[in-house]
């Protein structure tokens, strides 16, 4: 039924033909923008073999060689390619076309996003613009003229150094950039505009001036100091730690409101999702500061880590984005907590990677085969792509992983390369064989380590004995054991007594540790050294030792996670079970002792739905809703009066921003969570309404408001809007809340909301909010046992197909992670399933996920 081929990494072939320069004249119009691409083209070696050109939704007017125009009857054109024989070695091609901007809700190509024009080339949108070699190893020069009238977009952008500009008939202008550094299509970039302009500068370590500049819509500038001091920070950092120093002479950033993802790296001009550029205290939560930070530092990084040396082809994805998230993980570890920066990201991964792994579209942080390569900008290849380069960084330590980047660097500057040229730099700067290691490249699913021991009281002596296993994935690739850094210490009589980085690359080792003077409890995968899981017999108070005891924070936290998750189990099984006292009062130490409120705020967040769901094979998931909602009723209950003393002891009076004030707010919000399952909760989540003055205690009012349904909820929400309606970043945060309402009303209020007139499809923030904060966000209404949760995203998805197939193939995750669940509602997710396999006109993006959901090959 397929109508489209997937590509094979075993299939990749060096380009018959090289592109080394390319003039591009882009006269902007919204519903014809004319494009003329003049490149200067270089055969590859002795063949006969055409040229082809990938080019997709452009209307083509000629094509010259050498200046001459070619007719028709030269050149083969289809939907996505134009096959030119041309028997030159070398040649000038010019190709002019049209494109319409004001059309594509795709929002791949060139489109508009409000009034302006702007890009989005990755993976592959150049072809989008003009006829090209779409692909990565294509390094060419690029020199871009932009013409527009000048009234509307007084600001006309592209990568690189302005090199000329003026005034043109008719009020149009233009202006001329050239880009002195080889790059791939999919980071070139255009924006048109006009702006509000934040200049700033920068003076590199070695004494380069850089101009930097961050356009922001009118209105805006005041939201956007926040994202030019990370950017500064970021710049510093990347000298610091890696020598790494910027390249132009102007490093650009233009936010907007129509963006697929988060933000694009384009060479010297980045373009971001508004949301993670502007903020300001009362309107940007906490984490919307946190993560500018860290979006801002990882399209930075970037400018080494994928701009200079980028991918040979798509399958090496993860060659520049588990690499760069490593980067913007240790920068924020730098910037911020380094425990509480760890167990967010393994939070993170627990709760989705590991479930992408044990789905249907399971694939190695290096895939080996793609239909749509959007589908493969994944938590796989980001995520556990970044654990695979920390685990290297473990395995070689600080200063070898450090040789390791500048011998990578030494060597491939300028090229276009694969995964194993990296591991192979890492490895011959430091001696270290990774030869085995590199298998993680290469193989999907969460592995497994089981662990068992021995004490051996006359000898003193203790062996541990960890074995290694693979399940099975839906790709259905062999397994085979891989090369595993697991941090572990001893806790002797609750003393922390041995540390070491133990490495398996065997399927079962035993490990020995002589002189220990009585039985350990050992404390495993310290800092969470390897994405895997792992299991070893522990007593309840073996875990309660470790909370207190361990040194490693990441374990203490992780026990306490284990905890939560045996609580879970016992109450599956029995509804009447009752939360052990030994629990209640581990949980009271953490909320009543000073410390670290930041971490005490992680150790009292119960893991979450999703990750749950991994830990329990066909679980009802109405069941898990119901052993969730227990355990956080009867630990808000049998604490409430210490929720309700540490929730006052830590609202202030004034604003502050630093560590320990977003701490504090942090942990208070957490009590004010358990709260909302007691009778107080109404009038203090009204109270923090009211009085709040920054959006991190506003938005926690509201969402304990909303998941508790709280009597003030409406009138909440009601007056949100108002304040708010003109802040559209913010209203998505009013629309998300609202698709998490625990009330059976909820799927028609989402409805409803559809018709609200600040509500658009084609907006992917907006739809994602709304979507997504039902399907995602609220587990108890999505699984609902008549399947409504199911038959509302389907219809969403179905009507996104038609508008912007990335959003659509993001949005449907949740209905093809159906196997976790049990029979009667894995039959209702298939159904919907089934029900938009059959939609006619399916993308390329759905039909991939859809058919590997159905089991359907291609
Ligand atoms: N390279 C971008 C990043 O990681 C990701 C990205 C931005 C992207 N926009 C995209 C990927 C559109 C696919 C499609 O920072
Ligand atoms: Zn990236």
């Amino acid at each position: 039924m397929s109508e489209f081929t997937p590509r094979y990494l075993k299939d990749y072939q060096p380009p018959l033909y090289r592109i080394a320069t390319v003039n591009l004249q882009i006269e902007l119009e919204d519903r014809d923008t004319k494009v003329t691409n003049t490149m200067q083209i270089e055969r590859q070696g002795e063949h006969n073999k055409p040229l082809k050109l990938d080019g997709e939704k452009l209307t083509l007017l000629s094509v010259s060689v050498d200046g001459v125009e070619l007719s028709p009857s030269a050149y083969q054109l289809t939907d996505s390619e134009l096959c030119i024989a041309v028997d030159k070695a070398s040649f000038q091609l010019t190709i002019v076309n049209e494109i319409n901007p004001l059309d594509n809700t795709a929002l791949e190509g060139i489109y508009k996003s409000g009034d302006a024009f702007c890009s989005q080339c990755e993976a592959e949108g150049f072809r989008r613009i003009s006829y090209y070699l779409d692909r990565p190893d294509i390094l060419a020069t690029f020199t871009t003229k932009i013409i527009a009238e000048k009234q509307k977009y007084p600001y006309l952008l592209a990568n690189g150094n302005n090199i000329d500009s003026g005034d043109l008939d008719n009020g149009y202008h233009f202006v001329t950039w050239h880009d002195p550094y080889p790059k791939p299509c999919y980071l070139f970039a255009l924006v048109a505009g006009d702006f509000d302009l934040l200049a700033d500068s920068y003076t590199t370590r070695s004494g380069r001036h850089v101009a930097l500049e961050l356009f922001v819509d009118k209105g805006n500038l005041s939201r956007a100091q926040h994202a030019m001091d990370s950017l500064k920070k970021s710049m510093q950092w990347d000298e610091q730690v890696f020598d790494l120093e910027y390249d132009l002479d102007v490093y650009m950033i233009v936010a907007v409101d129509f963006f697929n993802m988060g933000a694009m790296e384009n060479k010297g001009l980045n373009i971001f999702n508004s949301k993670y550029v502007l903020a300001d205290e009362k309107s940007a939560t906490d984490d919307d500061f946190f993560n500018i930070e860290a979006v801002i530092a990882h399209e930075y990084f970037h400018n080494w880590t994928g701009n200079r040396v980028t991918c040979r082809d798509w399958f090496q994805l993860s060659l520049k984005e588990g690499l760069t998230v490593f980067r913007d993980q240790q920068f924020s570890a730098d910037m911020h907590s380094g425990a509480v920066n760890r167990i967010r990201n393994v939070r993170l991964l627990r709760s989705q990677q590991f479930a992408e792994d044990a789905g249907p579209m399971a694939h190695p942080i290096r895939p080996e085969k793609v239909l749509e390569m959007n589908n493969f900008y994944t938590l796989t290849v980001y995520e556990k792509g970044a654990e695979v380069i920390r685990m290297m960084h473990t395995i070689l330590g600080e200063q070898g992983f450090k040789d390791g980047m500048a011998l990578y660097f030494q060597r491939h500057d300028g090229q276009a390369v694969t995964c194993d040229d990296f591991v192979s730099a890492m490895s011959d700067a430091t001696g270290v064989d990774l030869s085995l290691f590199k298998r993680w490249y290469a193989q999907s699913g969460t592995p497994i380590i089981d662990v068992s021991d021995h004490y051996d009281d006359a000898h003193q002596r203790y062996s541990m004995t960890i074995a290694q296993r693979h399940p099975d994935t839906a790709d259905g690739q062999p397994k085979r054991d891989l090369h595993i850094p697991i941090n572990v210490e001893l806790l002797v009589e609750s003393q922390v007594r041995d540390k070491q980085l133990l490495q398996l690359t065997q399927s079962e080792q035993t490990f020995v540790f002589e002189g220990i003077t009585s039985k350990p409890v050992p404390v495993l995968l310290g800092n969470f050294s390897a994405p895997v899981k792992c299991f070893y017999d522990y007593s309840d108070d073996d875990l309660l030792d470790i909370i207190v005891n361990a040194d490693d924070a990441f374990n203490r936290w992780d026990a306490g996670q284990q905890v939560f998750a045996r609580q879970i189990m016992q109450l599956l099984q029995e509804q009447t079970h009752r939360v052990p006292d030994t629990v209640l009062s581990a949980l009271q130490r953490i909320l009543v002792e000073d410390g670290d409120n930041a971490l005490r705020a992680e150790q009292l967040t119960i893991p979450d739905f999703q990750q749950l769901a991994d830990m329990l094979p066909f679980v009802n998931p109405q069941h898990l809703v119901g052993a969730l909602e227990q355990l956080h009723l009867q630990i808000a209950q049998r604490l409430a009066t210490d929720f309700e003393h540490r929730y006052h002891t830590l609202t202030s009076s004034t604003f502050a921003k630093d560590g320990v004030a977003i701490a504090n707010r942090a942990l208070k919000n957490v009590c004010l969570h358990y709260l909302g399952y007691t009778d107080k909760g109404n009038d203090i989540c009204r109270q923090q309404f009211i009085s709040a003055d920054n959006m991190t205690d506003e938005i926690a009012s509201l969402h304990v408001a909303c998941v508790h349904n709280l009597p003030c909820k409406q009138t909440m929400l009601d007056e949100f809007e108002r304040k708010w309606q003109n802040n559209s970043l913010v209203m998505d945060k009013w629309f998300m809340l609202q698709g998490r309402q625990d009330t059976d009303e909820v799927i028609n209020s989402v409805k409803a909301l559809m018709q609200h007139r600040l509500f658009s499809l084609k907006n992917p923030n907006r739809a994602r909010a709304l979507i997504g904060g039902f399907s995602q966000g609220n587990a108890k209404h999505f699984h609902r046992g008549d399947g409504q949760g199911y038959r509302y995203l389907a219809d969403q998805i179905i009507a996104l197909n038609a508008i912007n197939p990335q959003v659509a193939s993001r949005l449907i995750t949740p209905l093809i992670q159906y196997k976790s669940f049990s029979q009667d509602h894995q039959k209702l997710m298939l159904a919907e399933l089934e029900r938009i396999a059959k939609l006619e006109g399916l993308s390329r993006d759905l039909q991939e996920k859809v058919n590997a959901a159905l089991q359907i090959s291609a």
